[in-house]
């Protein structure tokens, strides 16, 4: 039995993930494969617990580093639980937001830098990463505007402008290494999702 592929969307708030996100999931099965659908902080027991924390604005003295180590504890966890053994038997995998994500908000918008989450991605995960990453970009404001609409302001979307200009970059400059594709996510739904349909087919051939 051949294993399942793992696809991750990444991006800033506001950018249009969770539409793409069954886009994405809509054509792996059409595409004739078993999907799970997933996310990160999150997606097993002992993560969404994790997320709770991580998003709660009461926690108002966590430190960045405390902050990344709690992003990959949910995460080995997620990766053991549900990731690996769906790959195994064959299923395929999307996650909303997986490790670019850390290196997107605390390796840029928390300034730890890239080698700090390096360093904790090599022990953790090993070789392990998703064989595609599609990060949606759009203006740091368009995105906070549209999130802001969607939901009450958590933890995160609490910061200012600047932390997510530095998120958006971060994103950005991984967006150039193999297996990763740029979503223009101001286009319209229909362009973005024929972008985000021709990417997904490079994997189904
Ligand atoms: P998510 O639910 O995807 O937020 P949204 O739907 O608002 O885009 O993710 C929750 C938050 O967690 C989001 O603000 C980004 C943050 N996050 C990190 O900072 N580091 C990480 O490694 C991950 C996975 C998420």
């Amino acid at each position: 039995m051949t294993t399942g592929k793992f696809i991750t969307l990444e991006g800033v708030e506001g950018v249009g993930k969770s539409t793409n996100l069954e886009l994405v999931s809509r054509s792996v099965k059409a595409a004739g494969y078993d999907v799970l659908v997933t996310r990160e902080p999150g997606g097993t027991t002992l993560g969404e617990r994790v997320r709770e924390i991580l998003l709660d604005k009461n926690e108002n003295q966590m430190t960045p580093m405390a902050e990344l180590l709690l992003m990959f504890a949910a995460r080995a966890q997620h990766v053991e639980e549900v990731i690996k053994p769906a790959l195994a038997r064959g299923t395929w995998v999307v996650s909303d937001r997986f490790t670019d994500s850390s290196y997107a908000y605390q390796g840029g918008g928390r300034q730890l830098g890239s080698k700090a989450v390096a360093k904790l991605e090599r022990q953790v995960l090993g070789d392990f990463g998703p064989d595609l990453v599609i990060i949606l970009d759009l203006d740091v404001q368009a995105g906070l505007r549209r999130a802001s609409k969607v939901s009450e302001a958590d933890r995160f979307e609490s910061e200012e402008k600047a932390f997510f200009e530095r998120v958006r970059a971060a994103f950005v400059s991984r967006s150039t290494e193999p297996g990763y594709h740029l979503v223009d996510a101001a286009l319209p739904l229909i362009e973005v999702q024929t972008n985000i349909t021709t990417i997904l087919k490079e994997l189904f051939e």
